[in-house]
């Protein structure tokens, strides 16, 4: 465990050098790792897992994700299951399936989890909000966490690579004493870069407040806000466009992540500095108290209610392309598949 300075901040975290993948293998030598899942986190884990010589199952319902499954060289009956048949198989079994599936699928594999093995997550959800969730583990098995930062498909892309995709890790439950050895080697397995601690309700709570708040919900929020206030007074869709979403994404985004909105500020012009540091204040001081009342939504399982509820209705799927529809036809986002298109790359 290294301990680094994180802003004044001193955290443990775990590297591959301190703990490397034969330390992993070794550790889970005996273990049948049963990726329960196969939609975007499933591949990523499973696949990493078996390249780097781990002892994996996939579970996975019949249809399309289960031919994906065979394509990727999972073999019915051998290596690729029905969900029970791989929860009744794994020695630590891997909820991957998305959070509603969860909760459908909950009766049905909590039977198989015997004395002695894992349930492993890749997010707080399940367990955090069990009052809702009803995922209630049994006393004498471990129950422990790796959260990849990231999708998926980045963590199978970066691990051909050669690179590591970093993760969070928990332990919520330690029965068998060995929990966290557990768990620290299965992060190491998928391919983590480094691994940092956390709890199951902090990750769910810094996730769902992140994706609701600066990742997409606020970005959005604000870009739009900025966009119509151009466009009110007069502004052409290109300007509006240009000055609120293409010079952020293809000029200050690469380097803003480079070096830091520090050195950004820094290397702008002084009419720029002057005018942005005069800025920060008020719009951070607007948006502090939204970005209260989210967390507090958050903590008190009214998102995950929320969430629960909408994504449980037979007909979810159509109701959230409905939403996504209008924000596609959206004049913002119109007027982006335009300037896309005149973007030099693209001619
Ligand atoms: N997305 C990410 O990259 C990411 C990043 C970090 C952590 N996580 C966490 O990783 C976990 C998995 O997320 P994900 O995004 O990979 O999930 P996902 O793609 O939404 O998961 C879909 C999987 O759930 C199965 N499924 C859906 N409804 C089902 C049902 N009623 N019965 C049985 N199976 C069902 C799907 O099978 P079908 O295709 O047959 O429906 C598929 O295998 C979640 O806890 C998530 O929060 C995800």
């Amino acid at each position: 465990m290294a301990q680094m300075n994180f802003g004044g901040v001193t955290e443990n975290v775990v590297t591959r050098e301190e703990f490397p993948l034969e330390k992993a293998r070794e550790i889970l030598k005996n273990e049948t790792i049963a990726v329960l899942g196969y939609g975007v986190q499933g591949p990523g884990q499973a696949c990493n897992l078996r390249d780097n010589g781990f002892n994996v199952i996939v579970g996975q319902r019949e249809g399309k994700t289960y031919d994906k499954a065979v394509a990727d060289g999972w073999v019915p009956g051998e290596t690729l299951f029905s969900i029970e048949e791989a929860a009744q198989r794994g020695t630590i079994v891997c909820m991957l399936l998305s959070d509603a599936a969860q909760i459908a699928v909950w009766p049905k594999i909590k039977p198989y989890l015997t004395a002695g093995k894992a349930l492993y997550f890749s997010h707080g959800f399940g367990i955090t909000y069990n009052d809702q969730t009803n995922i209630i583990p049994p006393q004498d098995i471990d129950v422990i966490m790796v959260a990849p930062k990231g999708s998926g498909t980045s963590l199978r892309t970066m691990f051909l690579e050669g690179r590591g995709l970093n993760s969070s890790y928990a332990v919520y439950q330690d029965a068998t004493g060995h929990a966290k050895e557990r768990t620290l080697a299965f992060g190491i397995g998928i391919g983590s870069g480094y691994l940092f601690e956390t709890t199951f309700k902090r990750e769910v709570y810094s996730d769902l407040t992140g994706e609701r708040g600066s990742l997409m919900g606020a970005i959005q929020g604000l870009l739009l806000a900025q966009y119509e206030v151009l466009r009110e007074h007069g502004h052409s869709p290109s300007e509006a466009f240009n000055e609120t979403v293409e010079e952020l994404t293809q000029s200050l985004m690469p380097l803003f992540a480079k070096n830091g909105m520090d050195w950004m500020y820094a290397n702008c012009s002084t009419t720029a500095q002057r005018g942005a540091l005069d800025w920060m204040g008020p719009f951070h001081d607007a948006i502090k108290p939204v970005m209260e009342k989210l967390y507090q939504s958050v903590a008190s399982g009214n998102e995950a209610r929320i969430s629960i509820e909408s994504n449980s209705k037979p007909d979810y799927r159509e109701k959230l392309n409905a939403e996504l529809k209008a924000l596609r036809e959206s004049e913002m986002w119109q007027t982006a598949v335009t300037v896309r298109k005149l973007r030099p790359e693209n001619n």
